[in-house]
């Protein structure tokens, strides 16, 4: 359903937590919205967001927002495992949704999500922010120009928590790298290879160790945990001719490139088979990063999809591929690691484009 032109997308934001405010203000921001109702089972959380936003109407009930004209889109950011009852409820409905990570917990969930809105003529948005994030594109600029030169990437995201009480670590964290590496390669995993640890004593792993195998042997790493003082959130890339770091707590050089690289070049043709190593060591540059705020980024990208119903960068089926990936994960790390699979069907047209 697009919605025509000078009209204010009337929001609803459902889940108005730590996360959740961040959309509330947004929205209220940007000229192209205007958030019209908010819907927590907390009432203090609703009386917080009506002191700050007097016209956002705050309700308990989900078919409050469900049965309201004014709400063209409703955005979920409500725990984990309750994603996709909400998100159902509001795609047969026939409201719009900006749904945060991770989509769902279970792929023929988010599969089931992303037909409806299809069939439904409505835009299923992810919340995979960090494809909105300057860097993170900036990245992606290097990476085009050679894709070949690819060796590996890896990532780590660490912190002393917030412990989630629905998802383990991996679910939680590691959603955010499987889409950058998805949206930095162009392709999903062929298979992935994990162990977690459940550091804390709770009943989830807090910390895990993934590795995935990507198509053209490129290999990625993911470390995650709630359990590590150091607060690191690092995307690496190292290719033949040069590593590109880019990294989120680094205010002013966010990416950085490294102009250095090792690569294995063919000897004499009477040495068949040798290889000797050419080292590449050159400058260090901090390219220039646009000053965004990815999280707008993605709202207005989410408007501009409501509006003219096109389908989003990160859709629902960009959110199943995550979850393929992350249900592959939980097999691998209940078996101590073993290498497994990830379902190849259904693989995502975006990404493939
Ligand atoms: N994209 C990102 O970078 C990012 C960052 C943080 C959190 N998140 C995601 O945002 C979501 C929320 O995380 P958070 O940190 O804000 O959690 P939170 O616990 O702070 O907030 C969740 C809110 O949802 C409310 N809620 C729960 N179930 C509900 C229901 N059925 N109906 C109405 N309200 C309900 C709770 O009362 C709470 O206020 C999670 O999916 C999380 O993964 C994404």
């Amino acid at each position: 359903m697009s919605v025509a032109a000078p009209y204010q997308i009337g929001i609803a934001v459902a889940g108005c937590g730590y996360w959740g405010m961040n959309y509330v203000r947004i929205f209220s921001e940007l000229p192209e919205s205007r958030v019209v109702a908010v819907c927590d089972q907390r009432t203090d959380r609703l009386k917080e967001v009506e002191r700050c936003h007097p016209t956002a109407r705050g309700t308990t009930e989900l078919e409050d927002l469900l049965i309201d004209p004014t709400v063209d889109a409703v955005v979920i950011c409500t725990d984990a495992t309750s994603h996709y009852a909400i998100a159902r409820r509001c795609l047969l409905a026939r409201k719009n949704i900006l749904i945060e990570k991770p989509i769902t917990t279970a792929v023929n969930q988010a599969e089931e999500l992303a037909a409806l809105s299809e069939s439904n003529r409505v835009t299923l948005m992810v919340g995979h922010t960090f494809i909105y994030n300057a860097g993170i594109r900036k990245v992606k600029a290097y990476l085009k120009q050679a894709p070949e030169n690819i060796y590996y990437l890896h990532a780590r995201r660490t912190n002393l928590g917030p412990i989630r009480r629905d998802v383990n670590a991996v679910w939680d964290l590691a959603t955010h790298d499987i889409a950058i590496f998805n949206y930095l390669l162009d392709s999903v995993p062929e298979w992935v290879s994990a162990v977690g640890g459940k550091i804390l004593r709770n009943c989830r792993e807090d910390v895990g160790f993934v590795c995935l195998g990507y198509p053209h042997n490129v290999l990625g790493h993911i470390h995650v945990s709630w359990a590590d003082p150091n607060k690191t959130r690092e995307v690496v890339a190292v290719c033949s001719d040069r590593r590109i770091v880019f990294d989120d707590l680094n205010g002013r050089e966010q990416v950085r490139v490294f102009d250095k690289g090792v690569r294995a070049v063919p000897t004499e043709p009477l040495n068949y088979g040798e290889c000797q190593l050419q080292i590449r060591d050159g400058d260090i540059l901090s390219p220039v990063v646009e000053a965004s705020e990815p999280l707008k980024n993605q709202c207005r990208h989410f408007l501009e999809c409501v509006r003219s119903g096109t389908r989003p960068l990160t859709s629902g089926w960009e959110g199943r591929d995550v979850l393929k990936v992350l249900e592959a994960i939980d097999q691998s790390i209940k078996l101590n690691g073993s290498q497994i699979e990830v379902a190849k069907n259904g693989y995502s047209a975006h990404i493939a484009a």
